[in-house]
């Protein structure tokens, strides 16, 4: 047995000198000491057919091999390795006076967006279904049907891009045109809002903007009282502004209301005391709202003498201008960086 580690010693020693690459070390390491076939381990395994002493004796005779053999294993493993960093360190040498790399940049969402957000989890807790309607619109729907017919006078607060050549068809001028979408796409009972992008023909100026955001909501069912959307309309104030915010209702004509209001909130900058955005009156405008007018109710296929309801519209852009006290409407669709890196 003794004789037998020998003569495996000596084969790989032999073995060992004529290696030169880490990929033949580990094929050696296989061929002497693998679990299931290595040389080392089978003859390992003649122990245990002798006698209590010998298994003894040898045992320790053979591990001590073993260990002799791995370090010298060990040793040569440790050579390649610095040949290889040397080789590394040859080729590859770091340039100190590299020009950094540009920091990666991260975006966020615009604040428009963030807002609408807010806004969509405040309605879904209510039991609202956040909705999305097209941009190009037909005229039917952005008009005629919230009651404003062709020549209405109040077309002409809302003018708008038509499509060359189709006079049908424009790009909704409010998030309005949705509401008779809705009755008719979901019947009743509705709890709706939608938010999106809105388009007017107008020369811009720090408070005017050919593109702008609104969030349009309606509620139909039985028994809906202005109460409720005073209601709702209070919360949604004060869930962006503070529990101090106060709000105000004023009789306002939109045709497609009966009774119409416009909603006002206290100044969230100067908590009302007057200040240069408020213009000094303490309050800020910050939706349209009133009770569905039969007519649009018919329209939307809803019969209004058992069902009733109401709608608001929210100015999304005049939201955020108060909310962070922006001066000009025409920030939000710059896309100038120095500006949306602010939020
Ligand atoms: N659509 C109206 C506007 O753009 C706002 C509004 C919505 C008013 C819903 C009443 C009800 O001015």
């Amino acid at each position: 047995m003794q004789k037998d580690l020998q003569k495996i010693k000596k084969e790989f020693e032999t073995k060992l000198k004529k290696i030169s690459d880490t990929f033949s070390l580990e094929q050696l390491e296989q061929e002497f000491f693998s679990r299931k076939n290595g040389k080392f381990n089978d003859l390992l395994k003649g122990l245990k057919d002798l006698s209590d002493d010998a298994r003894k004796k040898f045992g320790k005779i053979a591990n001590e091999i073993k260990s002799e053999l791995e370090a010298m294993m060990l040793a040569k493993k440790e050579i390649f390795q610095k040949e290889i960093l040397g080789k590394i360190a040859e080729t590859e040498s770091i340039d100190v006076t590299a020009p950094q790399l540009p920091r990666q940049e991260r975006g966020h969402l615009h604040p428009n967006t963030q807002l609408q957000y807010t806004l969509e989890d405040l309605f879904a807790s209510m039991g609202f279904l956040v909705w999305d309607g097209p941009e190009l619109e037909s005229d039917y729907y952005n008009f005629t049907a919230l009651n404003v017919p062709p020549h209405h006078p109040a077309r002409d607060m809302q003018d708008t891009f038509y499509l060359k050549g189709h006079p049908d068809w424009v790009m909704r001028t409010q998030t309005s045109s949705f509401q008779v979408r809705a009755m008719q796409k979901f019947g009743v009972p509705l709890r709706l809002i939608v938010p999106g992008r809105v388009f007017r023909n107008e020369s811009t100026d720090p408070r005017h903007e050919h593109t702008f955001y609104q969030m349009e909501g309606i509620v139909v069912g039985k028994n809906i009282t202005f109460g409720d959307m005073k209601g709702v309309l209070e919360t949604v104030a004060k869930h962006l502004y503070g529990e101090q915010t106060q709000m105000r209702l004023r009789p306002k004509f939109y045709p497609f209301v009966e009774p119409g209001v416009n909603g006002e909130i206290t100044c969230s900058l100067c908590t009302g005391k007057g200040c240069r955005v408020c213009k000094y009156t303490g309050w800020l405008e910050i939706f349209g709202a009133g009770m569905v007018h039969p007519h649009v109710l018919k329209e939307g296929g809803v019969d209004s003498t058992e069902y009733q309801g109401f709608a608001f519209g929210f100015g999304l852009s005049r939201l955020v201008m108060l909310k962070y006290g922006i001066e000009d409407v025409r920030h939000l669709q710059s896309g100038d960086l120095r500006f949306l890196q602010q939020f």
